[in-house]
């Protein structure tokens, strides 16, 4: 079929499946192109493995250092008439670079929230790797069923306490407005998120595959979090999604209890605002880092996805030595984000602005063309009016 973009709100309904090839190419090459990392990790379980961090993370452990990696997704394969997620395509184009490369790659598609799957990682790890060194956890759902009550809980993004007034824009047509966000009703809904987007899954996994050995002694697990400047504190770090993350936070000392007898360690990275399925649906956020793209790279210091997984693993985690930590502990590749330089402008620019200098004043159009290549369009290299095969398997899943 011709598949081109098709946009509801912050959502784009398809996928191309050799966009999204060359997309995971692309930060495939980015990640050769950096070299090796040295006494990087050797065998990756992946949890939300199929698109974002989550991606970056599989691609830099598989061609950073040579890693074996099983990846947790939810994605949906081609339908009669429709093609698949991003995400499935991605994983395709993945394990197939993966193969090419002698590089072993699998996946599991199913609701990593669930006992069932984390059954099947376990009996997969058993099975073909033994033991893993390193547990990535990069979930983001907007819901969560809980596997021991089996009540669906439903994350919210809204400020706590009072109501939040403040620019947002809507990056297809490029209006600035304004808009309120109603603050919880409940703490029900404070719970609601933390119950998806907190801690309690990461460490379900983490207790899981430990309780059937099949963590190696010294195994590292890394979460991604997220603070951001003052100005999107109300709706993200001091809103229910902030909630969520000091929970995640707070799972920390509690893993490293737990894996403390098998010489394991957790970390928290506070990562970059990045363009990803999540961010763009968070009002305000999206102006925030199309002002903050254009600063960053006007200072010569961006960096998408990939590179900053690459650092992270390179210059953080596999480090030699002490690994890097804030004053709470945290691992932060938001640091060149944080730069008082960047926010300082960044914060200027916000006063100014308007919908007239939108396209002047940051970086819209490439937080629009980034947007696109999630979903694998607006490649020079690929043909969108060419018919294309939506039908793609991911080699290992049949
Ligand atoms: P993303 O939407 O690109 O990736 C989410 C992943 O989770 C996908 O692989 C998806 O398939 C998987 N997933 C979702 N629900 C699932 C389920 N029920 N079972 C199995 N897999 C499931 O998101 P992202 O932006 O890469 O976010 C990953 C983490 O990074 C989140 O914790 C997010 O808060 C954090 N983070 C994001 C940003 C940002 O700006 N995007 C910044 C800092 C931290
Ligand atoms: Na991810």
């Amino acid at each position: 079929m011709i598949i081109q973009p098709r946009v509801r709100g912050f959502i784009c309904l398809t996928s191309h499946p050799e966009g999204t090839a060359e997309h995971v190419k692309q930060q495939i090459d980015y990640v050769k192109s950096k070299g090796e990392i040295q006494n990087g990790p050797k065998k990756v379980l992946v949890i939300g493995a199929s698109t974002g961090f989550g991606l970056a993370s599989r691609i830099t452990a598989a061609f950073g250092s040579g890693a074996a990696t099983i990846g947790v997704f939810f994605e949906k394969p081609a339908a009669p008439g429709k093609p698949g997620t991003a995400g499935w395509y991605n994983s395709a184009a993945f394990e197939k670079e993966a193969q090419a490369a002698g590089l072993y790659a699998k996946s599991i598609n199913g609701d990593a929230f669930s006992d069932e799957v984390k059954q099947q990682a376990i009996d997969l790890i058993k099975q073909d790797l033994g033991q893993v060194d390193l547990v990535v956890y990069s979930l983001a759902s907007p819901r969560r069923t809980h596997p021991k009550t089996g009540v669906a809980h439903a994350s919210v993004l809204k400020p706590i306490g009072q109501p939040f007034t403040n620019k947002t824009v809507d990056f297809h047509a490029g209006v600035v407005s304004d808009i309120s966000i109603q603050p919880v009703e409940s703490q029900e809904e404070i719970d609601n998120t933390i119950a998806v987007m907190g801690g309690e899954d990461w460490k379900f996994w983490i207790e899981a595959l430990k309780s059937a050995g099949v963590l190696a002694e010294g195994v590292k697990t890394v979460a991604y979090s997220y603070i951001g400047p003052e100005l999107t504190y109300p709706i993200y770090r001091n809103g229910t999604i902030g909630k969520a993350k000091d929970h995640l936070e707070g799972t920390v000392p509690v893993l490293n209890s737990l894996l403390q007898d098998i010489g394991g360690v957790s970390y928290v990275s506070v990562n970059k605002a990045l363009v990803t399925q999540s961010s763009s649906a968070i009002p305000v956020v999206p102006l925030y880092i199309s002002l903050l793209y254009k600063v960053m790279k006007e200072k010569g210091i961006h960096e998408g996805t990939i590179e900053q997984m690459q650092r992270l693993f390179a210059e953080r985690l596999y480090k030699e030595g002490e690994i890097p930590v804030d004053e709470k502990g945290r691992i932060r590749v938001d640091d060149l984000e944080m730069r008082d330089d960047v926010q300082a402008e960044v914060a200027k620019l916000w006063e100014q602005a308007t919908t007239e200098n939108l396209e002047e004043i940051s970086d819209i159009a490439g937080y629009r063309s980034e947007f696109f290549h999630l979903f694998g369009f607006n490649f020079d290299q690929i043909d969108y009016e060419a018919d294309t095969n939506e039908v793609v398997e991911i080699p290992s899943i049949k």
